[in-house]
């Protein structure tokens, strides 16, 4: 393949750029909103770099047209933003906020003004508090409905503006790390129950999806999902077939259930056998069944490398998303514990393998699975920045991650692949989760180091600039 000349990218390739509500907006208490179960969960000692929370984040709530701006000046194509659902129904049941929703109709019309694609998720992990209060959140079916009826609001309000919309993003990690590691809202370590809430999370996805249908939405919605493909350490038959169930049950589980309304045989037998399959109801299938997504958004970052695990015979792995080298909890299997290195791949700063031809593989695997077009709704390099005294950052690693992950893109269409976009994550430097301030995936560096709120200051790095002259070129000139 190497020395095949490549397709060109498509002429309305979605040059894009991402952030969350939570990780950028700050003004966690302005303008009516309610507060979510992050704003909660960062106040628990210990569970994030020094205590860091969003409060104040980014500022992105009062810099929007700043940083609209120096997305139009670097020709940015798309940009993929969330919006916080406590926001929108403070309590998360009961009445609207307007004054939410108009920061959203600002930022959306400010995008377009630009000719930027909004690309809008409706769910970025910060459900509303006060659901989790009532009645946990997605542990109760009442979540159904009430998500269905904030994406409803969104859908009619927003038609004809926004064209691409992301359900939920990253299902499998936000159920793993919330229920199974407790690293995430809301604080759970609970096997049975993380089962059970991915289900009903299931059925809240297909919910909005079957509604965006009835409302007859002119645009396209999927899920966006955290995947890297697992591999085997090596040819040993056993390792072969971990890799295999590493597949099963950290991909399949969640993406045929997405798309063909089916839980994966394997995975469901095993289990059974553990009891941890949750209730499914009646009319439960039909409705999975019924709502197929437009696309499959896929958020890339690395791959997993597994060996046979002796424990159990099953498999194990390594985290192949967002977390640590090791988790092994996130494999997606119960209980089971071993991870492999892959000797072939250089790490990030954060200890996650760095493998562009990973996303090949990636784009590869979904389409022939699932058929689907698939949008790359995140992609990035998580590292230290210095900001230089001239007000400079020279992050040519980040420009060589990106670069070559651009490249298997091209690759990947040339195999014949139908992507969407390409949104790199994330635009403006933001706030990482559990690692504060200090882990940067930005175009755009933002001085925090005095926390002065007049302050907040962008930066270009040089990979502002690298990815302006892609754009410009339509990935021509990488
Ligand atoms: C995926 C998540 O969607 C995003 O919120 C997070 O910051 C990145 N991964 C990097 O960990």
């Amino acid at each position: 393949m190497e020395h095949q000349t490549l397709d060109a990218f498509p002429d309305n390739f979605l040059w894009g750029s991402a952030s969350a509500a939570y990780q950028v907006e700050g003004a966690a208490k302005e303008d009516g909103k309610g507060e979510s179960v992050w704003d909660r969960f960062v106040q628990i000692p210990g569970k994030t770099f020094k205590g860091t929370t969003g409060d104040v984040a980014v500022d992105h709530y009062h810099r929007y047209k700043e940083d609209v701006a120096l997305m139009a000046e670097q020709g940015l194509k798309a940009y993929r933003f969330s919006v916080a659902w406590s926001r929108i129904i403070p309590d998360g049941d009961g009445e609207v906020n307007e004054k939410g929703l108009e920061f959203y109709d600002k930022l959306i019309d400010e995008l377009l003004a630009h000719g930027i694609e909004p690309v809008l998720t409706l769910y970025h992990w910060d459900i509303p508090q006060a659901l989790q209060d009532k009645y946990g959140g997605w542990e109760s079916r009442q979540v159904i409905e009430d998500f269905t009826r904030y994406a409803d609001i969104l859908f009619q309000r927003y038609n004809n503006k926004v064209k691409y919309w992301v359900s939920l993003n990253e299902q499998n990690i936000f159920i793993m790390l919330g229920y199974r590691m407790a690293a995430h809202p809301p604080n759970v370590v609970d096997e049975k129950r993380m089962y059970q809430a991915n289900h009903i999370a299931n059925l809240a996805n297909a919910s909005v999806i079957r509604r965006f249908r009835e409302l007859e939405i002119n645009g396209k919605i999927g899920p966006s999902f955290a995947y890297g493909p697992t591999y085997a350490l090596d040819s040993h038959p056993l390792n072969q077939l971990a890799a295999e169930n590493n597949e099963a049950f950290s991909a399949h589980w969640w993406m045929d259930v997405y798309v063909f309304g089916e839980y994966p045989k394997t995975v469901w037998k095993y289990l059974e056998k553990k009891g941890l399959v949750p209730a499914i109801e009646e009319g439960d299938m039909d409705l999975l069944k019924s709502a197929k997504p437009d696309f499959m958004g896929l958020n890339y970052y690395q791959t997993a490398t597994v060996e046979h695990n002796p424990l159990d015979g099953v498999s194990a792995g390594k985290m192949n998303t967002s977390g640590k080298k090791g988790s092994s909890e996130a494999s997606g299997l119960p209980g089971v514990f071993k991870s492999a290195d892959n000797p072939y791949v250089e790490q990030t700063d954060w200890d996650w393998d760095i493998d562009p031809v990973g996303l090949r593989i990636a784009l590869r695997r979904i389409d022939s699975r699932y058929n689907l077009p698939i949008l790359i709704t995140e992609n990035g390099l998580g590292a230290y920045d210095d900001l230089e005294e001239d007000g400079s950052i020279h992050d040519d690693y980040r420009i060589d991650f990106l670069r070559k992950h651009v490249q298997t893109i091209q690759e990947a269409i040339t195999d014949g692949v139908n992507v969407l976009g390409y949104c790199t994550w994330s635009y403006t430097d933001l706030l990482s989760w559990l690692n504060g301030y200090q882990k940067r995936y930005g175009f755009v560096y933002v001085d925090r180091e005095e926390l002065d709120e007049k302050e907040l200051k962008r930066y270009k790095k040089d990979s502002y600039f690298w990815y302006k002259k892609v754009i410009e070129t339509n990935g021509k000139e990488l």
